[in-house]
């Protein structure tokens, strides 16, 4: 299964990848991938070394295999097809069991440099190409905003979960998503609110939701054991139970249901 996170910016996509990576991971192997540029996956699982980009992929997988990535950098991935076929220079292992492998797509690296789409485009042939097992899942952290489905870097994806907040502006970009996503295939929309504090808040957003034609797959309170996991640098689900984890655990748990 392959999921991405998708919503308008700061509303809380990294912090559930990185929650839902590490509960997945306790019965499965997981992926998690960084797609941002403005990357902060790694931080949020309470990874704090450096760790080599997608962006720089094409070389050491030419180091490894030998092969010179042609015109098509599917053919290169075709080669390398499973999560545990990856060479380990790209991906980290992290948890206990080393059942969660991470890795980044890359970042700008100079003010000026331009765009990071050639790196968006090896992450979408590695998507495409590669064959899951089943007891393996991805999770991909998206850029914030819409930018990403016209280039298509999830297109191959099972599920899309846009994260919303009780606001009127994040549900504007997840509507928009909802349209993009559409438009590029992708069916499998499901909602997440996250930053609830209130019943009010929370049929607010679920009516509007309803009104979008969105499925609502679960909410998360506003909760400031987030905020010191963030202030920490650590993972959320090592600070025992809290009300968030709580419920993206049951999020997890309607997830496999939806895919089982
Ligand atoms: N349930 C919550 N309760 C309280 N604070 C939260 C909650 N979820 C997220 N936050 C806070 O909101 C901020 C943004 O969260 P996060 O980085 O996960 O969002 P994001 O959507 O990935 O942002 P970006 O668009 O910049 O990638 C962080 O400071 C985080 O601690
Ligand atoms: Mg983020």
């Amino acid at each position: 299964m392959k999921i991405a996170i998708t919503g308008k910016g700061g509303v809380g996509k990294t912090t559930l990848s990185s929650t839902l990576s590490c509960i997945f991971s306790q019965t499965y192997k997981v992926f998690a991938i960084d797609a941002d540029p403005d990357m902060n996956l790694a931080s949020s699982l309470g990874i704090h070394e450096q760790i080599t980009p997608i962006a720089k992929m094409r070389d050491l997988i030419k180091d490894r295999t030998g092969a010179e990535p042609g015109s098509s950098f599917g053919e290169v991935f075709k080669m390398n097809p499973t999560i545990s076929d990856l060479p380990e220079t790209l991906a980290i292992n992290y948890g206990p069991n080393d059942n969660l492998k991470l890795l980044v797509m890359g970042t700008v690296d100079k003010g000026g440099d331009g765009c990071v789409c050639p790196a968006s485009v090896l992450l979408k042939a590695l998507l495409r190409h590669m064959i899951l097992k089943k007891d393996e899942i991805v999770i991909l952290d998206m850029e914030a905003g819409i930018e990403h489905l016209g280039r298509k870097t999830a297109e191959s994806v099972d599920m899309m979960i846009v994260v919303v907040e009780p606001g009127l502006k994040s549900l504007e970009t997840a509507q928009r998503i909802k349209k993009l996503a559409g438009d590029i295939g992708i069916k499998n929309i499901q909602a997440v609110v996250n930053k609830v504090s209130s019943e009010e808040e929370e049929v607010f957003v679920r009516e509007k939701l309803h009104e979008l034609g969105i499925a609502f797959l679960g909410s998360i309170p506003r909760d400031s054991t987030v905020i010191k996991a963030d202030m920490e640098g650590k993972p959320l689900n090592s600070y025992g139970t809290s009300a968030s984890l709580q419920s993206i655990e049951k999020i997890a748990e309607r997830i496999l249901n939806l895919e089982g």
